[in-house]
């Protein structure tokens, strides 16, 4: 990537593009962000020393070809509209703002714009990030690619259909949100045995992290781990059954697809 620009210099910006940078993407020279806000700027020169930044949106269409769009989605249509006139062909453009289709955003751009619709999750903040993204009909092989690195650079990139974004939005969108009730839920249950509220925390942490790593390394189902865990009349086994008694799967699926209707109802709004 030669250059790469933001529109929107705040927190999903700075992750991305100290990403960028540091998986050697770009340079830190060549990117360039633009923000209304001063104190956005400035925090963005800070996090990554030597990138470029402006009050102009225009210059980043200017200077670059590869722009992320990352303002809120409140604020997409008045940025579309202030830029619309100056992108040209050699531009993709690359939104994160959450729910914004591509449809909306096609509607107030020049006709055969690139351009990708991504959702992330905050965990990218961190570099671990599960982030999944949308082409629209004009958009290249090439392009996906280029998206695909960015994203890359902050943990892992999926692509998909767009109308899947919404059951993403449910699952890894959402999913952080989940993921710390569980650990809230869990270290809760130390407490109650004698725990120190800091020590269970740490062990429910590092409990989420591990059992998470374990699924991503062995190469094994959760069915299968599970049952290397659960021997007959033992502790787990008293503890799954508790969580069946309570349904305490069918009511984490139920919170993922809650997530994923409501992402819709959104959309369409
Ligand atoms: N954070 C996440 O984990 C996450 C996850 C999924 C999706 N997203 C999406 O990512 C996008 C950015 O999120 P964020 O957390 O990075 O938000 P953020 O920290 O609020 O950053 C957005 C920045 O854009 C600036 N801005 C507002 N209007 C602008 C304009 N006309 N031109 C240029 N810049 C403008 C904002 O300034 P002001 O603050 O002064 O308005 C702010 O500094 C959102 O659309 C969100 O839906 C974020």
């Amino acid at each position: 990537m030669k250059n790469l620009g933001f529109i929107g210099a705040g927190r999903m910006a700075t992750a991305l593009a100290r990403g960028c940078a540091s998986a050697n993407l770009v340079p830190a020279p060549q990117v360039l962000a633009s923000d209304p806000h001063e104190e956005s700027r400035t925090k963005f020169a800070e996090q990554l020393p030597g990138a470029q930044v402006t009050a102009d949106n225009g210059a980043v269409l200017a200077a670059c070809d590869t722009i992320v769009l990352a303002v809120k989605p409140q604020m997409m249509d008045g940025v579309l509209a202030e830029i619309s006139a100056h992108v040209e062909p050699r531009h993709l453009l690359v939104s994160i703002a959450a729910g914004v289709t591509l449809e909306r955003l096609a509607k107030q751009l020049p006709a055969q714009t690139r351009l990708i619709r991504v959702m992330p999750n905050t965990p990218c903040l961190i570099g671990l990030g599960a982030s999944a993204f949308a082409l629209d009909a004009a958009a290249t092989a090439e392009d996906a690619a280029t998206v695909e690195r960015l994203l890359n650079s902050v943990g892992k990139s999926y692509e998909v259909e767009e109308p899947l974004l919404d059951a993403v939005t449910g699952l890894s969108g959402s999913g952080p949100a989940f993921i710390y009730t569980v650990i809230e839920a869990m270290a809760a249950g130390g407490v109650a045995g004698g725990l120190s509220p800091e020590l269970a925390l740490e062990l429910a942490v590092q409990t989420v992290a591990g059992a998470a790593a374990m699924v991503a390394q062995t190469g094994l189902s959760p069915a299968e781990l599970r049952s290397h865990v659960t021997s007959p009349n033992g502790t787990t086994l008293a503890g799954l059954n508790a969580l069946a008694d309570r349904q305490g799967a069918a009511a984490i699926q139920a919170a993922v697809e809650a997530a994923t209707k409501r992402s819709i109802e959104l959309g369409k709004s």
